[in-house]
Protein backbone atom coordinates (compact mmCIF):
# COMPACT_ATOMS: atom_id res chain seq x y z
CA UNK A 1 0.00 0.00 0.00
CA UNK A 2 1.43 3.46 -0.78
CA UNK A 3 1.30 5.61 2.10
CA UNK A 4 -0.03 9.00 1.58
CA UNK A 5 2.78 11.85 1.02
CA UNK A 6 3.29 14.25 3.76
CA UNK A 7 5.63 16.47 1.45
CA UNK A 8 5.27 19.97 2.25
CA UNK A 9 6.69 22.44 -0.63
CA UNK A 10 9.65 23.80 0.33
CA UNK A 11 9.26 27.95 0.70
CA UNK A 12 12.68 29.65 -1.64
CA UNK A 13 13.44 31.42 1.74
CA UNK A 14 14.34 28.22 3.72
CA UNK A 15 16.45 27.25 0.46
CA UNK A 16 17.75 30.61 0.10
CA UNK A 17 18.80 31.00 4.00
CA UNK A 18 22.85 31.34 2.99
CA UNK A 19 22.23 33.34 -0.16
CA UNK A 20 23.73 30.70 -2.22
CA UNK A 21 20.79 31.73 -4.33
CA UNK A 22 19.79 34.32 -6.11
CA UNK A 23 17.45 37.09 -4.50
CA UNK A 24 15.10 39.46 -5.07
CA UNK A 25 13.84 42.21 -3.12
CA UNK A 26 11.02 39.49 -1.83
CA UNK A 27 13.84 37.77 0.25
CA UNK A 28 16.20 40.61 0.76
CA UNK A 29 16.76 40.85 4.44
CA UNK A 30 17.20 44.52 3.85
CA UNK A 31 14.27 44.83 1.82
CA UNK A 32 13.66 48.35 0.33
CA UNK A 33 15.08 50.92 2.83
CA UNK A 34 17.76 53.08 1.66
CA UNK A 35 20.79 53.08 3.96
CA UNK A 36 20.85 56.62 5.94
CA UNK A 37 24.45 57.90 7.04
CA UNK A 38 24.14 59.48 10.60
CA UNK A 39 25.86 62.28 9.72
CA UNK A 40 23.17 63.05 7.38
CA UNK A 41 25.34 62.99 4.32
CA UNK A 42 23.50 61.93 0.89
CA UNK A 43 25.92 59.00 0.19
CA UNK A 44 25.38 56.20 -2.50
CA UNK A 45 26.15 53.27 -0.33
CA UNK A 46 27.66 50.69 -2.87
CA UNK A 47 25.10 47.24 -1.72
CA UNK A 48 27.77 45.00 -3.15
CA UNK A 49 30.85 43.97 -2.59
CA UNK A 50 33.88 43.70 -6.32
CA UNK A 51 34.92 40.66 -6.94
CA UNK A 52 36.42 40.36 -10.23
CA UNK A 53 37.86 43.59 -10.93
CA UNK A 54 39.16 45.24 -14.47
CA UNK A 55 42.70 47.54 -14.41
CA UNK A 56 42.26 50.60 -15.93
CA UNK A 57 44.68 52.87 -18.01
CA UNK A 58 44.76 56.88 -17.87
CA UNK A 59 46.62 57.72 -21.30
CA UNK A 60 48.32 61.32 -21.04
CA UNK A 61 46.75 64.14 -22.18
CA UNK A 62 49.24 64.10 -25.67
CA UNK A 63 48.31 60.49 -26.19
CA UNK A 64 44.36 61.86 -25.61
CA UNK A 65 45.24 63.93 -28.49
CA UNK A 66 46.15 61.82 -31.11
CA UNK A 67 43.02 59.08 -29.89
CA UNK A 68 40.43 61.82 -30.76
CA UNK A 69 41.81 62.92 -33.93
CA UNK A 70 42.39 59.27 -34.85
CA UNK A 71 38.81 58.39 -33.50
CA UNK A 72 37.92 61.31 -35.81
CA UNK A 73 36.22 63.56 -32.95
CA UNK A 74 33.71 60.29 -32.28
CA UNK A 75 33.97 59.02 -29.37
CA UNK A 76 32.01 55.57 -30.75
CA UNK A 77 35.31 55.33 -32.81
CA UNK A 78 37.56 55.56 -29.56
CA UNK A 79 39.64 52.60 -28.82
CA UNK A 80 38.56 51.14 -25.39
CA UNK A 81 42.45 51.21 -24.81
CA UNK A 82 42.53 54.62 -25.23
CA UNK A 83 39.79 55.01 -22.46
CA UNK A 84 40.08 55.64 -18.97
CA UNK A 85 36.49 55.59 -17.55
CA UNK A 86 33.62 54.11 -20.36
CA UNK A 87 30.95 56.17 -20.10
CA UNK A 88 29.73 55.15 -23.49
CA UNK A 89 26.64 53.53 -22.29
CA UNK A 90 25.37 50.98 -20.21
CA UNK A 91 24.55 48.59 -23.20
CA UNK A 92 26.18 45.02 -22.60
CA UNK A 93 28.47 46.67 -19.55
CA UNK A 94 26.73 46.67 -16.36
CA UNK A 95 28.67 44.76 -14.10
CA UNK A 96 26.92 40.84 -13.74
CA UNK A 97 26.55 39.39 -9.85
CA UNK A 98 28.10 36.27 -8.97
CA UNK A 99 25.20 34.35 -9.57
CA UNK A 100 24.83 35.28 -13.10
CA UNK A 101 28.15 34.12 -13.56
CA UNK A 102 27.40 30.90 -12.16
CA UNK A 103 24.15 30.09 -13.79
CA UNK A 104 26.15 30.78 -17.37
CA UNK A 105 27.89 27.56 -16.47
CA UNK A 106 24.72 25.78 -16.68
CA UNK A 107 23.94 26.54 -19.98
CA UNK A 108 22.51 24.21 -22.52
CA UNK A 109 24.06 24.34 -25.72
CA UNK A 110 21.63 23.25 -28.37
CA UNK A 111 20.58 24.56 -31.61
CA UNK A 112 16.71 23.68 -30.74
CA UNK A 113 14.53 23.15 -27.66
CA UNK A 114 17.61 24.31 -25.44
CA UNK A 115 16.30 23.81 -21.89
CA UNK A 116 17.58 27.23 -21.70
CA UNK A 117 15.20 28.86 -23.34
CA UNK A 118 12.76 27.81 -20.95
CA UNK A 119 14.73 28.70 -17.56
CA UNK A 120 14.62 32.35 -19.74
CA UNK A 121 11.12 31.69 -20.60
CA UNK A 122 9.89 30.79 -16.96
CA UNK A 123 12.02 34.13 -15.41
CA UNK A 124 10.29 36.71 -18.21
CA UNK A 125 6.68 34.77 -16.92
CA UNK A 126 7.26 35.48 -13.36
CA UNK A 127 8.91 38.73 -13.11
CA UNK A 128 6.29 40.17 -15.39
CA UNK A 129 3.53 37.50 -16.18
CA UNK A 130 3.88 36.96 -20.15
CA UNK A 131 4.28 33.70 -21.02
CA UNK A 132 4.87 33.77 -25.40
CA UNK A 133 8.90 35.24 -25.73
CA UNK A 134 10.39 35.57 -28.87
CA UNK A 135 14.35 36.02 -28.21
CA UNK A 136 15.60 38.04 -30.67
CA UNK A 137 19.82 39.29 -30.30
CA UNK A 138 19.12 42.94 -28.80
CA UNK A 139 16.84 45.58 -28.64
CA UNK A 140 16.94 46.99 -32.22
CA UNK A 141 16.25 43.43 -33.49
CA UNK A 142 13.12 43.51 -31.63
CA UNK A 143 12.26 46.85 -33.12
CA UNK A 144 13.16 45.42 -36.79
CA UNK A 145 10.34 42.69 -36.53
CA UNK A 146 8.02 44.87 -34.81
CA UNK A 147 8.49 47.47 -37.43
CA UNK A 148 8.27 44.77 -40.17
CA UNK A 149 5.30 43.14 -38.69
CA UNK A 150 2.89 46.43 -37.87
CA UNK A 151 4.40 49.70 -39.39
CA UNK A 152 3.34 50.31 -43.05
CA UNK A 153 4.19 53.18 -45.76
CA UNK A 154 2.01 56.25 -44.62
CA UNK A 155 1.50 54.65 -41.04
CA UNK A 156 2.43 56.88 -37.76
CA UNK A 157 3.99 55.31 -34.31
CA UNK A 158 3.06 57.79 -31.28
CA UNK A 159 5.63 57.56 -28.87
CA UNK A 160 6.76 59.50 -25.67
CA UNK A 161 10.05 60.11 -27.40
CA UNK A 162 11.87 58.30 -30.00
CA UNK A 163 15.13 56.19 -29.49
CA UNK A 164 17.65 56.72 -32.41
CA UNK A 165 17.11 52.74 -33.52
CA UNK A 166 13.72 52.73 -32.81
CA UNK A 167 12.70 55.64 -35.44
CA UNK A 168 15.63 54.24 -37.94
CA UNK A 169 13.71 50.92 -37.74
CA UNK A 170 9.80 52.46 -38.07
CA UNK A 171 11.29 55.21 -41.11
CA UNK A 172 12.82 51.88 -43.12
CA UNK A 173 9.35 50.47 -43.53
CA UNK A 174 8.01 54.00 -44.36
CA UNK A 175 6.51 54.99 -41.17
CA UNK A 176 6.33 58.03 -39.00
CA UNK A 177 7.40 58.81 -35.58
CA UNK A 178 5.26 61.17 -33.25
CA UNK A 179 6.46 62.74 -30.17
CA UNK A 180 3.95 63.20 -27.47
CA UNK A 181 6.00 64.31 -24.10
CA UNK A 182 5.09 67.88 -22.79
CA UNK A 183 7.44 70.77 -24.09
CA UNK A 184 8.45 70.98 -20.65
CA UNK A 185 9.70 67.35 -20.28
CA UNK A 186 12.63 68.89 -22.75
CA UNK A 187 13.84 71.52 -21.02
CA UNK A 188 16.31 70.20 -18.72
CA UNK A 189 16.10 73.01 -15.95
CA UNK A 190 11.76 71.86 -15.40
CA UNK A 191 11.43 69.92 -12.07
CA UNK A 192 9.26 67.16 -12.41
CA UNK A 193 9.24 63.35 -10.88
CA UNK A 194 7.87 62.08 -14.82
CA UNK A 195 9.37 63.44 -17.31
CA UNK A 196 8.83 61.09 -19.41
CA UNK A 197 5.05 60.84 -19.03
CA UNK A 198 3.01 61.20 -22.03
CA UNK A 199 0.72 64.30 -22.54
CA UNK A 200 -2.30 62.53 -22.55
CA UNK A 201 -4.31 65.39 -24.27
CA UNK A 202 -1.82 65.16 -27.42
CA UNK A 203 -1.81 61.83 -27.62
CA UNK A 204 -5.67 62.33 -28.19
CA UNK A 205 -5.38 65.03 -30.57
CA UNK A 206 -2.51 63.23 -32.78
CA UNK A 207 -4.81 59.97 -32.40
CA UNK A 208 -7.77 62.26 -34.03
CA UNK A 209 -5.54 64.06 -36.25
CA UNK A 210 -3.58 60.53 -37.73
CA UNK A 211 -6.49 58.57 -37.58
CA UNK A 212 -6.91 55.44 -35.15
CA UNK A 213 -6.48 53.12 -38.69
CA UNK A 214 -3.33 54.48 -39.74
CA UNK A 215 -1.47 53.98 -36.36
CA UNK A 216 0.74 51.00 -36.36
CA UNK A 217 1.26 51.15 -32.22
CA UNK A 218 1.55 53.34 -29.57
CA UNK A 219 5.08 52.78 -27.89
CA UNK A 220 5.97 53.91 -24.02
CA UNK A 221 9.90 54.28 -23.31
CA UNK A 222 10.34 53.58 -20.13
CA UNK A 223 13.51 55.62 -18.50
CA UNK A 224 12.80 57.64 -21.16
CA UNK A 225 16.82 57.71 -23.03
CA UNK A 226 16.90 60.65 -25.37
CA UNK A 227 15.74 63.00 -22.71
CA UNK A 228 18.11 62.30 -19.74
CA UNK A 229 16.68 58.91 -18.73
CA UNK A 230 13.89 60.67 -17.26
CA UNK A 231 10.92 58.00 -15.67
CA UNK A 232 7.07 57.51 -16.92
CA UNK A 233 5.06 57.01 -14.20
CA UNK A 234 2.85 54.00 -13.37
CA UNK A 235 -0.41 56.50 -13.76
CA UNK A 236 0.96 57.71 -16.57
CA UNK A 237 0.84 54.09 -18.42
CA UNK A 238 -2.55 53.13 -16.80
CA UNK A 239 -3.83 55.86 -18.44
CA UNK A 240 -2.03 55.88 -21.95
CA UNK A 241 -3.28 51.60 -21.67
CA UNK A 242 -7.11 52.82 -21.44
CA UNK A 243 -6.92 54.87 -24.10
CA UNK A 244 -5.40 52.12 -26.40
CA UNK A 245 -7.86 49.66 -25.25
CA UNK A 246 -10.73 52.17 -26.19
CA UNK A 247 -9.51 53.25 -29.13
CA UNK A 248 -8.25 48.93 -30.64
CA UNK A 249 -4.50 50.95 -30.64
CA UNK A 250 -1.70 48.01 -29.95
CA UNK A 251 0.50 49.34 -26.92
CA UNK A 252 4.16 48.48 -27.24
CA UNK A 253 6.75 49.22 -24.21
CA UNK A 254 10.16 49.69 -25.08
CA UNK A 255 11.38 48.20 -21.13
CA UNK A 256 15.08 48.27 -22.18
CA UNK A 257 15.35 51.27 -19.32
CA UNK A 258 12.69 49.51 -16.79
CA UNK A 259 15.19 48.97 -14.07
CA UNK A 260 16.07 52.36 -13.19
CA UNK A 261 12.06 53.55 -13.78
CA UNK A 262 11.17 50.71 -11.80
CA UNK A 263 13.17 52.70 -8.54
CA UNK A 264 11.37 56.23 -10.08
CA UNK A 265 7.71 54.08 -9.77
CA UNK A 266 8.94 53.11 -5.90
CA UNK A 267 10.59 56.00 -4.38
CA UNK A 268 8.63 58.86 -6.37
CA UNK A 269 5.37 58.01 -7.05
CA UNK A 270 3.79 58.27 -3.60
CA UNK A 271 0.60 55.87 -4.55
CA UNK A 272 2.70 53.24 -5.27
CA UNK A 273 5.76 53.29 -2.27
CA UNK A 274 3.51 50.01 -0.48
CA UNK A 275 4.35 48.11 -3.58
CA UNK A 276 7.20 45.77 -4.23
CA UNK A 277 9.54 46.31 -6.83
CA UNK A 278 8.19 42.47 -8.46
CA UNK A 279 4.43 43.71 -8.01
CA UNK A 280 5.28 46.89 -9.97
CA UNK A 281 6.85 45.14 -12.60
CA UNK A 282 3.96 42.94 -13.02
CA UNK A 283 1.42 45.58 -13.19
CA UNK A 284 3.33 47.45 -15.89
CA UNK A 285 3.13 44.14 -17.92
CA UNK A 286 -0.32 43.58 -17.32
CA UNK A 287 -1.02 46.68 -19.38
CA UNK A 288 0.87 46.35 -22.46
CA UNK A 289 0.64 44.38 -25.25
CA UNK A 290 3.91 43.68 -26.07
CA UNK A 291 6.93 44.19 -24.17
CA UNK A 292 10.52 44.03 -25.93
CA UNK A 293 14.03 44.42 -24.10
CA UNK A 294 17.40 45.30 -25.07
CA UNK A 295 18.90 42.65 -22.47
CA UNK A 296 22.35 44.91 -22.83
CA UNK A 297 20.55 47.16 -20.41
CA UNK A 298 17.53 45.25 -18.60
CA UNK A 299 18.99 41.99 -17.63
CA UNK A 300 22.98 42.92 -17.30
CA UNK A 301 23.78 40.35 -20.13
CA UNK A 302 23.82 40.63 -23.86
CA UNK A 303 20.33 39.96 -26.02
CA UNK A 304 16.66 40.73 -26.23
CA UNK A 305 13.35 39.38 -27.47
CA UNK A 306 9.68 40.34 -26.99
CA UNK A 307 7.39 38.89 -24.83
CA UNK A 308 3.14 39.09 -25.02
CA UNK A 309 0.05 37.06 -24.27
CA UNK A 310 -1.39 37.86 -26.88
CA UNK A 311 -1.39 34.70 -29.44
CA UNK A 312 -2.35 36.83 -32.57
CA UNK A 313 0.44 39.07 -32.26
CA UNK A 314 3.24 36.32 -30.94
CA UNK A 315 1.84 34.28 -34.20
CA UNK A 316 2.47 36.86 -36.44
CA UNK A 317 6.03 38.02 -35.64
CA UNK A 318 7.34 34.43 -35.09
CA UNK A 319 8.03 33.87 -38.25
CA UNK A 320 10.64 36.66 -38.49
CA UNK A 321 12.77 35.66 -35.68
CA UNK A 322 13.84 32.19 -37.34
CA UNK A 323 14.45 34.06 -40.91
CA UNK A 324 16.46 37.36 -38.78
CA UNK A 325 17.39 36.26 -35.41
CA UNK A 326 18.44 32.65 -35.54
CA UNK A 327 16.42 29.72 -34.24
CA UNK A 328 12.86 30.76 -32.40
CA UNK A 329 15.03 28.79 -28.99
CA UNK A 330 17.85 30.73 -28.99
CA UNK A 331 17.23 33.82 -31.52
CA UNK A 332 20.38 34.98 -32.14
CA UNK A 333 21.60 35.08 -28.15
CA UNK A 334 24.35 32.60 -27.08
CA UNK A 335 22.92 30.37 -24.53
CA UNK A 336 25.39 31.57 -21.68
CA UNK A 337 24.04 34.91 -21.87
CA UNK A 338 20.26 33.74 -21.83
CA UNK A 339 21.28 32.29 -18.90
CA UNK A 340 22.19 35.51 -17.42
CA UNK A 341 19.65 37.35 -18.22
CA UNK A 342 17.60 34.75 -16.68
CA UNK A 343 18.61 35.80 -13.44
CA UNK A 344 19.45 39.49 -14.05
CA UNK A 345 15.98 39.80 -14.56
CA UNK A 346 15.00 38.52 -10.93
CA UNK A 347 17.95 40.51 -9.51
CA UNK A 348 16.14 43.12 -11.32
CA UNK A 349 13.34 42.98 -8.87
CA UNK A 350 16.06 43.72 -6.60
CA UNK A 351 15.65 47.60 -4.66
CA UNK A 352 19.48 47.14 -3.84
CA UNK A 353 20.47 46.12 -7.48
CA UNK A 354 18.48 48.65 -9.21
CA UNK A 355 18.81 51.52 -7.45
CA UNK A 356 22.91 51.74 -7.86
CA UNK A 357 22.71 53.66 -10.99
CA UNK A 358 20.02 56.13 -10.29
CA UNK A 359 21.72 56.85 -6.87
CA UNK A 360 25.18 57.19 -8.69
CA UNK A 361 23.72 59.39 -10.85
CA UNK A 362 22.00 61.70 -8.44
CA UNK A 363 25.26 62.48 -6.90
CA UNK A 364 27.28 63.00 -10.15
CA UNK A 365 24.60 65.70 -10.81
CA UNK A 366 25.45 67.06 -7.52
CA UNK A 367 28.70 67.36 -7.46
CA UNK A 368 28.42 69.02 -11.06
CA UNK A 369 25.62 71.11 -10.77
CA UNK A 370 26.90 72.83 -7.03
CA UNK A 371 30.30 73.90 -8.87
CA UNK A 372 27.45 75.06 -11.92
CA UNK A 373 28.02 72.78 -14.26
CA UNK A 374 24.95 72.34 -16.09
CA UNK A 375 22.72 68.98 -15.92
CA UNK A 376 19.52 67.69 -17.10
CA UNK A 377 17.23 68.16 -14.01
CA UNK A 378 16.09 66.05 -11.81
CA UNK A 379 18.51 63.45 -12.55
CA UNK A 380 17.45 59.94 -14.15
CA UNK A 381 18.33 57.59 -14.69
CA UNK A 382 21.12 55.53 -17.01
CA UNK A 383 23.32 58.55 -16.65
CA UNK A 384 24.32 62.07 -15.94
CA UNK A 385 23.11 64.31 -18.77
CA UNK A 386 25.51 67.60 -18.90
CA UNK A 387 23.29 70.20 -21.17
CA UNK A 388 25.86 70.77 -23.63
CA UNK A 389 23.33 73.52 -24.86
CA UNK A 390 24.18 75.77 -22.23
CA UNK A 391 27.60 74.60 -21.43
CA UNK A 392 28.71 75.68 -24.87
CA UNK A 393 26.29 78.47 -25.64
CA UNK A 394 29.07 80.37 -27.48
CA UNK A 395 28.93 77.40 -30.28
CA UNK A 396 26.89 78.04 -32.75
CA UNK A 397 24.38 74.93 -33.14
CA UNK A 398 25.07 73.83 -36.29
CA UNK A 399 28.72 72.92 -34.60
CA UNK A 400 27.20 70.41 -32.69
CA UNK A 401 27.77 71.51 -29.00
CA UNK A 402 27.65 68.06 -27.38
CA UNK A 403 29.05 66.74 -29.65
CA UNK A 404 32.10 69.18 -29.25
CA UNK A 405 31.82 68.81 -25.56
CA UNK A 406 32.29 65.18 -25.64
CA UNK A 407 35.68 65.41 -27.56
CA UNK A 408 36.72 67.99 -25.10
CA UNK A 409 35.64 65.82 -22.24
CA UNK A 410 38.01 62.92 -23.77
CA UNK A 411 40.54 65.59 -24.45
CA UNK A 412 40.87 66.77 -20.72
CA UNK A 413 40.22 63.59 -18.79
CA UNK A 414 40.24 59.91 -21.19
CA UNK A 415 36.57 59.50 -20.27
CA UNK A 416 34.48 58.79 -22.86
CA UNK A 417 30.82 60.05 -22.89
CA UNK A 418 28.18 59.82 -25.34
CA UNK A 419 26.71 62.74 -27.46
CA UNK A 420 22.88 62.59 -27.50
CA UNK A 421 22.00 66.40 -29.87
CA UNK A 422 22.05 67.09 -32.81
CA UNK A 423 24.74 64.55 -33.94
CA UNK A 424 22.76 61.71 -33.21
CA UNK A 425 19.74 63.31 -35.38
CA UNK A 426 19.27 63.25 -39.15
CA UNK A 427 19.32 65.64 -41.48
CA UNK A 428 16.05 66.77 -43.37
CA UNK A 429 15.35 65.99 -46.85
CA UNK A 430 16.42 68.64 -48.30
CA UNK A 431 19.93 68.99 -46.19
CA UNK A 432 19.49 71.35 -44.14
CA UNK A 433 20.34 70.43 -40.18
CA UNK A 434 17.49 68.83 -38.05
CA UNK A 435 18.38 70.30 -34.51
CA UNK A 436 17.71 67.81 -31.62
CA UNK A 437 15.03 69.53 -28.90
CA UNK A 438 18.12 68.73 -26.38
CA UNK A 439 22.50 68.72 -27.14
CA UNK A 440 23.29 66.28 -24.45
CA UNK A 441 26.33 64.88 -23.34
CA UNK A 442 25.32 61.41 -22.05
CA UNK A 443 27.96 60.50 -19.34
CA UNK A 444 26.28 56.82 -18.54
CA UNK A 445 26.84 55.14 -15.71
CA UNK A 446 26.56 51.08 -15.66
CA UNK A 447 25.46 49.62 -13.02
CA UNK A 448 27.32 48.72 -10.57
CA UNK A 449 30.67 49.55 -12.74
CA UNK A 450 31.92 52.60 -11.16
CA UNK A 451 33.38 53.60 -7.56
CA UNK A 452 32.37 56.67 -5.76
CA UNK A 453 35.94 58.19 -6.05
CA UNK A 454 35.66 57.78 -9.68
CA UNK A 455 33.03 60.17 -9.49
CA UNK A 456 34.36 62.51 -7.91
CA UNK A 457 37.31 62.25 -10.79
CA UNK A 458 34.82 63.19 -13.34
CA UNK A 459 33.59 66.03 -11.06
CA UNK A 460 36.54 67.30 -11.10
CA UNK A 461 37.58 67.42 -15.08
CA UNK A 462 34.10 68.69 -16.16
CA UNK A 463 34.65 71.72 -13.55
CA UNK A 464 37.77 72.64 -14.98
CA UNK A 465 36.43 72.03 -18.42
CA UNK A 466 33.26 74.13 -17.45
CA UNK A 467 35.45 76.82 -16.21
CA UNK A 468 37.96 76.72 -19.16
CA UNK A 469 34.65 76.52 -21.52
CA UNK A 470 35.64 79.72 -23.97
CA UNK A 471 38.47 77.54 -24.97
CA UNK A 472 36.29 74.81 -26.35
CA UNK A 473 34.79 74.69 -30.07
CA UNK A 474 32.69 73.30 -32.84
CA UNK A 475 33.46 70.19 -34.78
CA UNK A 476 32.12 69.84 -38.50
CA UNK A 477 31.60 66.09 -40.43
CA UNK A 478 34.26 65.14 -42.95
CA UNK A 479 32.25 61.94 -43.64
CA UNK A 480 28.92 61.92 -42.88
CA UNK A 481 26.80 58.81 -43.09
CA UNK A 482 22.79 59.04 -44.50
CA UNK A 483 21.19 56.90 -41.34
CA UNK A 484 22.68 57.04 -37.80
CA UNK A 485 25.52 59.62 -38.47
CA UNK A 486 26.72 59.46 -34.48
CA UNK A 487 27.70 55.45 -34.99
CA UNK A 488 29.67 56.19 -37.55
CA UNK A 489 30.24 59.79 -38.49
CA UNK A 490 33.63 61.67 -38.64
CA UNK A 491 34.67 65.64 -37.71
CA UNK A 492 37.29 67.88 -37.18
CA UNK A 493 37.72 71.10 -34.90
CA UNK A 494 36.95 73.80 -37.12
CA UNK A 495 39.70 76.00 -35.61
CA UNK A 496 42.95 75.52 -33.46
CA UNK A 497 40.78 74.76 -30.04
CA UNK A 498 41.86 71.69 -29.07
CA UNK A 499 45.59 72.57 -29.16
CA UNK A 500 44.50 75.86 -26.67
CA UNK A 501 42.38 73.14 -24.55
CA UNK A 502 45.60 71.33 -24.55
CA UNK A 503 48.02 73.55 -23.71
CA UNK A 504 45.48 75.04 -21.02
CA UNK A 505 45.41 71.36 -19.25
CA UNK A 506 49.05 71.03 -19.30
CA UNK A 507 49.70 74.58 -17.32
CA UNK A 508 47.62 73.12 -14.57
CA UNK A 509 47.89 69.20 -14.72
CA UNK A 510 52.20 69.07 -15.29
CA UNK A 511 51.93 64.99 -14.67
CA UNK A 512 49.83 65.37 -17.95
CA UNK A 513 47.24 62.83 -16.92
N1 LIG B 1 15.54 51.11 -26.75
C1 LIG B 1 16.19 51.88 -25.87
C2 LIG B 1 15.41 52.73 -24.93
C3 LIG B 1 17.59 51.85 -25.82
O1 LIG B 1 18.22 52.63 -24.94
C4 LIG B 1 18.30 51.03 -26.71
C5 LIG B 1 19.74 51.03 -26.74
C6 LIG B 1 17.57 50.25 -27.62
C7 LIG B 1 16.18 50.31 -27.61
C8 LIG B 1 18.25 49.36 -28.61
O2 LIG B 1 18.78 48.27 -27.95
O3 LIG B 1 21.26 48.50 -28.30
O4 LIG B 1 20.22 46.30 -27.62
O5 LIG B 1 19.88 47.20 -29.89
N2 LIG B 1 20.45 51.92 -26.20
C9 LIG B 1 21.90 51.92 -26.15
C10 LIG B 1 22.39 53.18 -25.47
C11 LIG B 1 22.56 51.68 -27.44
O6 LIG B 1 23.61 53.30 -25.34
O7 LIG B 1 21.60 54.00 -25.02
P1 LIG B 1 20.11 47.53 -28.48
Amino acid sequence: MVSESIHQPIDIREINNDFSLVHTAALSPDAEQEVRFFSGKNVPLEMHRVTTVKRLYLRDVDERAAAIKKAGNNTFLLDNRDVFLDMLTDSGVNSMSIFQQAAMQTADDSYAGSATFYRLNNALDYVFGKRYFLPAHQGRACEHILAKCLVRPGSAVITNFHFTTTKAHIMNHGGAVIEVVPETSIDPDYLAPFKGDMDLDLLAAETERVGVENIAFVRIEAGTNLIGGQPVSLANMRAVSKFCKEKGLILVFDASLLADNLYFIKTREKAEAGKSIHEIALEIASLMDIIYFSARKLGCARGGGMITNDKALFDLMKPLVPLYEGFLTYGGMSVREMEAIAIGLLETCDFHVISQTALFVAALVEMLESKGVPCVKPPGGLGCHVDAMKFLDHVPREQYRAGSLASAVYLASGIRGMERGTVSEERNPDGSEHFASMELLRLALPRRAFTLSQLEFVADRLVWLYEHRELIGGLRFTEEPKQMRFFLGVLEPVSDWQEKLISAFKKDMPSLL
